[in-house]
C-alpha cells in the first residue's frame, strides 16, 4: 500500500472559504487532490478565548484538519516572527525585519502546539511533508515527541545568502532546525546554494556536491524542486473563461486597446509600486503609446493587519492617481488598479484577454502567476510575458519571457514597449519555448520529484506518486541512485546546486 501523505502548512484551502490568494494554498491542494491525503493548518480563524480541539472536513479524497488561532498566536506568530520577521528577511528586505523576543516566543510555541496536535494523528508509515518559513522548527518539534517517520521541508520563498541571513538573532537556531528534516528543498538551486553557504561556512558542516550534507550533529540532504501548476488543466480552464460574461465585459471595456494586466498579492516583496513607475516611464518617454493600451493591476488583499501593507495599500492608490491625473484623457485612463481578489477562474480568463503579462517581483520564490500567463494563452496569438530576474520562475522562463530587473524603470519600460509591438510570429515563438517548461515541470512533477527522494530515505518502502517517478525498494541514497535520479528527473532544471 502507499504511504499516506501528511502535509502540513500554516495556510490550508479549505472547502467554502472563498478565494486563497496565494501560491502555496493553490499548489498544495492540486498536489493532493488526485491520491488524497491528510493536510494540518490553521483555520484562517482568530479564536476570541482558547481556541478548541482541532476540527476536520473533507475536501474530494484530502482530509483538512484545522485549528484556530488565539489573538496572542495570530500577533506573534503570523504577523509577527513570520510575516515580520522572516519574511522580509527572506525576500532580502531586512531593512523592514522587525524582532522581537515575544514574536519568536510565539513562532517556537505554535510550532510546538501544531507537533503536539499533530503527532496523534500521524501512522508509522506516513509521509510528512511541511511547508514553509511559517514552521521551520515543526519538524525537530515532532523528533523531540518520538516521531520517527521521514519529514521532509520545503520552503516556498526565497532562501537568504549567508550574509544576510546571520543578521537574525537565533539565525542558528532556525539553520539546525531546518537540517533535522530528512530532505529539504527549495524553489531553485540559488536557493540552496545560499543554504549551503550558510552550512558550509557558518555552521561549519560538510557539504557534498549532490547537496547531502552534515551538521548540527545532523545528516541530511539539500535539492532543488521548482514549483509549478497544472499546465493542461489552467490552459484548459482559459480556454473555457475565454468566452464568459467577465471576461467579455472587460474586453468590451478596453475598446480595442491593449491590456497589460499584472495579478499579485498585495505585498512589498511584488514590486508593485516600481511597476507603476515603470508604466509612467513608459507613458512620459513614449507619448504616441498614449490611449493603445491599459495597465490593470489586481492586487488581491493580503496580511492587513501588518502595518507595512497597510501603507503600501496607501502608496498605491497614491500611484494609480498621480498616473491617472498626470496622463488621462476623457476617454482613456492608463491605470486600472483593484485592490480585490479574483478567483483562478476568472484570472485564467483574464490572463488570456491580456496581451501582456507584468510579473516584477523584487524577490520572489517562484511567482505561480507567471506560470499561469503562460498557460492561459491562445497558442495562435499569445501575449508576451514580461518577468522579473528576481523571481524564481525567470530560472525556467527566461527561455521566451522579455526578463528584466524591476528596479530599472527604463529597462522595464523598454520591455513593455517591445512587448506592445512584438510580432505575432515571435510571440509564438518565445510563448512554444516557455510553455514546454511550464508543461514540464508541473505541480504533479515537482510533488513527485520530492516524495521520491524523501520516500527513498527509509529502507524497504514502496513509493510511486507518479506514473513517471517509481522507487522500489528504497535504500538511502547512494551515490549512484542519486545521480541516476538527476538525470532522469531534471530535464529542465539543473540538478542541485553544488556545495559552495
Ligand atoms: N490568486 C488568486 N486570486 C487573486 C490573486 C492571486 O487566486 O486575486 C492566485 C494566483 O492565481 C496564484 C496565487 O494566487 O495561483 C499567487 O501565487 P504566486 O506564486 O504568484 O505568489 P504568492 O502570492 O504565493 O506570493
Ligand atoms: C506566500 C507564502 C505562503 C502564503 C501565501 C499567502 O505564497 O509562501 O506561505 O500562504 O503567500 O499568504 P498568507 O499570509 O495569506 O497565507
Amino acid at each position: 500500500m502507499l504511504p499516506r501523505l501528511v502535509v502540513v502548512s500554516n495556510r490550508v484551502s479549505l472547502p467554502r472559504k472563498g478565494v486563497v490568494a496565494g501560491g502555496l494554498a493553490v499548489a498544495l491542494f492540486e498536489a493532493l487532490e488526485k491520491q488524497g491525503g491528510l493536510w494540518f493548518g490553521w483555520s484562517g480563524e482568530v479564536a476570541a478565548e482558547a481556541a478548541g480541539p482541532p476540527r476536520q472536513v473533507r475536501r474530494g479524497p484530502v482530509t483538512i484538519v484545522t485549528t484556530d488561532f488565539s489573538r496572542a498566536d495570530y500577533q506573534d506568530f503570523y504577523s509577527g516572527y513570520s510575516n515580520s520577521s522572516l519574511w522580509p528577511l527572506f525576500h532580502y528586505r531586512l531593512g523592514l525585519m522587525e524582532v522581537s523576543r515575544r514574536s519568536l516566543e510565539g513562532y517556537l510555541r505554535v510550532n510546538a502546539a501544531f507537533a503536539a496536535a499533530l503527532a496523534p494523528m500521524l501512522r508509522p508509515d506516513d509521509l510528512v511533508w511541511v511547508h514553509d518559513y511559517h514552521l521551520i522548527p515543526l519538524g525537530e518539534e515532532l523528533r523531540r515527541l518520538g516521531i520517527a517517520n521521514p519529514i521532509g521541508f520545503f520552503l516556498h520563498t526565497p532562501f537568504p545568502v549567508p550574509d544576510m541571513l546571520v543578521a537574525l538573532p537565533g539565525h542558528r537556531r532556525l539553520v539546525r532546525a531546518m537540517a533535522s528534516y530528512d530532505l529539504v528543498g527549495f524553489q531553485t538551486p540559488d536557493d540552496v546554494r545560499a543554504f549551503l553557504g550558510y552550512v558550509a561556512g557558518e555552521a561549519r558542516g560538510e557539504v557534498a556536491p549532490d547537496g547531502s550534507f552534515t551538521a548540527f550533529g545532523r545528516t541530511s540532504r539539500a535539492r532543488a524542486y521548482p514549483i509549478g501548476i497544472d499546465a493542461a488543466g489552467f490552459a484548459a480552464l482559459a480556454v473555457s473563461h475565454a468566452d464568459t460574461a467577465e471576461t467579455r465585459r472587460l474586453k468590451a471595456s478596453m475598446r480595442g486597446r491593449r491590456l497589460i494586466l499584472g495579478v499579485d498579492r498585495l505585498d512589498y516583496s511584488k514590486g508593485l509600486p516600481q511597476r507603476f513607475d515603470a508604466v509612467e516611464c513608459l507613458i512620459e518617454t513614449r507619448p504616441e503609446v498614449k490611449g493603445t493600451f491599459e495597465f490593470m493591476q489586481i492586487a488581491a488583499p493580503s496580511r492587513e493587519d501588518v502595518a507595512r501593507y497597510r501603507a503600501l495599500k496607501r502608496q498605491l492608490e497614491s500611484a494609480a492617481g498621480r498616473i491617472n491625473g498626470r496622463f488621462a484623457e476623457f476617454d482613456w485612463q492608463p491605470v486600472r488598479y483593484l485592490n480585490k481578489s479574483y478567483d483562478r477562474a476568472t484570472l485564467a480568463g483574464f490572463y488570456r484577454a491580456a496581451c501582456v503579462g507584468l510579473v516584477t517581483p523584487l524577490r520572489d520564490g517562484m511567482n505561480l502567476v507567471a506560470k499561469e500567463y503562460v498557460a492561459a494563452q491562445n497558442p495562435e496569438d499569445p501575449g508576451v510575458l514580461v518577468l522579473s530576474r528576481f523571481a524564481g520562475a525567470a530560472r525556467e522562463l527566461e527561455v521566451g519571457a522579455l526578463v528584466v530587473n524591476p528596479y530599472d524603470l527604463d529597462e522595464v519600460a523598454d520591455a513593455l514597449a517591445r512587448a506592445l509591438s512584438m510580432p505575432r510570429e515571435q510571440r509564438v515563438q518565445r510563448w512554444r519555448a516557455m510553455m514546454e517548461m511550464v508543461e514540464a515541470n508541473t505541480v504533479a512533477r515537482w510533488r513527485d520529484r520530492f516524495l521520491a527522494d524523501l520516500g527513498r530515505l527509509p529502507a524497504g518502502l514502496e513509493l510511486d506518486y507518479g506514473q513517471r517517478m517509481a522507487v522500489r525498494p528504497a535504500a538511502r541514497s547512494s551515490a549512484a541512485s542519486t545521480s541516476a535520479s538527476v538525470s532522469s528527473s531534471d530535464r529542465t532544471m539543473p540538478p542541485a546546486a553544488p556545495g559552495p
